[in-house]
């Protein structure tokens, strides 16, 4: 298989605002290593030439070969000959430490614990297994206990739905995956917003699409914005760039957290029937409801029942319940749930039945799960608000009611420069441009509430030590960080 090639254009591109106070070579070496710390840049990812880079940088081919020399010497990369300068994580990434011999606090995930009492589930749904085993267990669409239990749980949110509607997937990632597979050819161009979820633009880029983005933003009091979709260039891009698909998360959006209001959804909706766009609405994160404000009901609820296939749904426990229960699933109408049982054996043989079961009992205390996780997310989110408050008055920190995460705008372009120090300090957390494309987002940060006070803490120190270092070594080279996004 050939190694993926990043060109120096995609590579320049990625980099977007990395000088700093340091020398040129050191501060491009730290920011390609962020890169490839936190996966813009795969491991075994063949870097481009130092000459083509220098040329495309306007530098000198010194500055690169030292910047290189640098990450290989810290096991970045490797040479290969033949091959060129090759991607790699030095000792992989679970052997990182912290200073200070504590494990490194891992904020690069948004995800609650696991929920108690989940190993008493497994055990209950291992006595259900029984009743499965006289079948081959190869399930490519979903045990049928499940797809009611799910439809179930879609009608008694307030959306109609039949369980032939409903396809079982390994989490939400399969999911999004499945569907870019099935519905995109290359070329076509699917909708994102921007900021968004990395692994689900990554999907649809891997399914062959051209990718349009449009912005959503966290309110900002002190610049006297609202925050929220831009709706003249979501309206605008639907109808102008034709997509195929739109991915979006119109409830606790991830990372901003905002949530579409009501008419919005339904002009998208409109616009969307009217270029036979599929809106994909991502649900992974959608009941984290803390304190939102008004009814809403599941996004395919406000669809006109006279075009049912405008949106796509899909949901997971891997939120609600954890990320180790690896089951999702899709709603769609029924030809499209058929299309893609068919095309789903390229890649897998289905969900695991086990998960399934245990899934199915889940579904019937999911009111309660939900009530209990957003009681939890509730007292994390005021916590962090107030440390973050104390410790960062430059940071403006949005208010959010509902999801896991807040997109703290820190006021300077230095998020990648944050996220780098905070690796010092015991903290992995990804910088903002991971959640745009082509090196946007350089001033926000990602911070997630979902984990406990204790943990939390420890973030925020790690934090303030890291941002104490920046500002005494504030960037040299502010001409750079003028133009972009
Ligand atoms: C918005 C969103 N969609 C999908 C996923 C993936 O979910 P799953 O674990 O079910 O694959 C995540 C997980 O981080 C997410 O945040």
């Amino acid at each position: 298989m050939s190694a993926h090639q990043v060109s120096a254009r995609a590579l320049e591109s990625l980099l977007g605002e990395w000088r700093s106070g340091s020398s040129a070579y050191a501060a491009l070496a730290d920011r390609i290593r962020l890169l490839i710390l936190d996966g813009r840049i795969p491991t075994d990812s063949r870097l481009p030439a130092e000459r083509d880079f220098s040329t495309r940088l306007g530098l000198s081919r010194t500055t690169v070969a030292a910047a290189y020399r640098q990450l290989r010497d810290a096991g970045f990369l490797i040479s290969v000959r033949g091959s060129g300068s090759m991607t790699r994580i030095p000792g992989g990434a679970t052997t990182l430490t912290a200073v200070g011999g504590r494990g490194m606090l891992d904020f690069s995930k948004a995800t609650l614990p696991a929920l108690t009492g989940l190993a008493d589930v497994a055990e209950l749904a291992a006595r259900d297994l029984p009743r499965h085993l006289g079948e081959s267990g190869f399930d490519p669409v979903g045990i049928p206990e499940l797809r009611a239990a799910i439809a179930d749980r879609y009608r008694s949110r307030g959306l109609a739905t039949d369980p032939e509607q409903i396809m079982v997937t390994i989490g939400a990632q399969h999911a999004i995956a499945l569907l870019a597979r099935v519905m995109l050819g290359r070329g076509d161009r699917a909708l994102i917003e921007m900021p968004t979820y990395p692994h689900a633009y990554e999907a649809l880029r891997s399914g062959g699409a051209r990718l349009v983005s449009v912005s959503v933003s966290a309110p900002d009091a002190s610049a006297g914005e609202e925050g929220g979709w831009d709706e003249t260039a979501l309206l605008q891009t639907l109808q102008r760039s034709n997509p195929v698909l739109g991915y979006l998360m119109p409830d606790f959006h991830n990372p901003t957290g905002q949530t579409m209001p009501v008419d919005q959804r339904e002009r998208v909706l409109a616009a969307a029937g009217r270029q036979g766009t599929v809106l994909l609405i991502d649900e992974t994160i959608g009941e984290f409801n803390i304190d939102r404000a008004g009814e809403f009901l599941p996004f395919a609820a406000y669809a006109d029942p006279a075009m049912p296939g405008t949106t796509v749904s899909i949901g997971s426990v891997g939120k609600t319940v954890w990320g180790g229960l690896r089951v999702g699933w899709i709603r769609a109408e029924r030809p499209l749930i058929r299309k893609l049982v068919a095309a789903r054996s390229a890649n897998d043989l289905g969900t695991p039945i086990l998960e399934q079961l245990m899934v199915t009992r889940l579904l019937a205390d999911m009111p309660a799960i939900i009530a209990q996780r957003n009681a939890q997310l509730r007292t994390n989110r005021d916590h962090l608000e107030v440390a973050l408050a104390e410790r960062f008055p430059e940071w403006r920190v949005p208010h959010v009611d509902g999801g896991i995460t807040t997109w703290v705008n820190l006021g300077q372009p230095v998020s990648s420069q944050l996220a780098l120090a905070a690796r010092n300090h015991g903290l992995l957390i990804p910088a903002g441009p991971r959640f745009g494309i082509d090196g946007a987002f350089e001033r926000f940060l990602r911070l997630p509430f979902c984990y406990p006070a204790e943990e939390t803490e420890r973030a925020v120190d790690a934090l303030a030590l890291a941002w104490g270092s920046l500002l005494r070594h504030p960037l040299a080279d502010t001409g750079y960080l003028a133009d972009v996004v």
